[in-house]
């Protein structure tokens, strides 16, 4: 009997002592991670970084400035431009500017809170033969898409978080 106890607790001891181990390292990782940041890119370089994607003068070379997407992720495309956009350079200059966001910050957010995939979503609608055609509107999308289906809603915070995940 007390033998097994005593292996009882020596398991247990053993199984303990790398936690807290493990857990002070992990504090001390904490703790000094002001001195280490630049090991890390802090969050607002990698946005900064992101949004020069907007400006990349070889991304956006034939569409026309009216047209182009910017942070705020509005698509400013009247409906009779419909043709003009769907069949120019914006829209291949457009995927460009996305799949470049999507490199540094996947979870990136516009202004007005659509993802990447979003603005990607709205575009093929409005671009695609159904009754969508011609509507460019991000946030009337969102609204109908949210409309058909339950969406998970993750805050930016987490959003942010999630991006790093992927970059660490
Ligand atoms: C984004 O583009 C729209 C026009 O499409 C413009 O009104 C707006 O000021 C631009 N926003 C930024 C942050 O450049």
């Amino acid at each position: 009997m007390a033998l097994t106890r005593i292996l009882g607790l020596s398991v247990l001891a053993a199984a303990l002592i790398p936690i807290s181990v493990f857990g002070s390292i992990s504090e001390n990782a904490v703790e000094d991670e002001p001195e280490t940041g630049h090991k890390f890119h802090d969050p607002t370089e990698i946005v900064a970084k992101a949004l020069l994607c907007f400006n990349d003068k070889y991304i956006y070379i034939n569409c026309e400035e009216s047209y182009r997407l910017n942070e705020s992720g509005d698509l400013n495309v009247p409906f009779d431009k419909t043709d003009a956009y769907c069949n120019g350079p914006c829209l291949d200059e457009t995927h460009l500017v996305l799949d470049c966001i999507d490199n540094i910050l996947t979870n990136f957010l516009f202004y007005n809170k659509a993802t990447i995939q979003d603005i990607r979503d709205t575009i093929q609608a409005g671009c695609g033969t159904g009754s969508e055609r011609g509507k460019f509107n991000v946030a009337e999308h969102l609204k109908a898409e949210a409309n058909n289906a339950n969406q998970i809603v993750v805050g930016p915070g987490l959003m942010v978080i999630l991006g790093l995940g992927v970059l660490l």
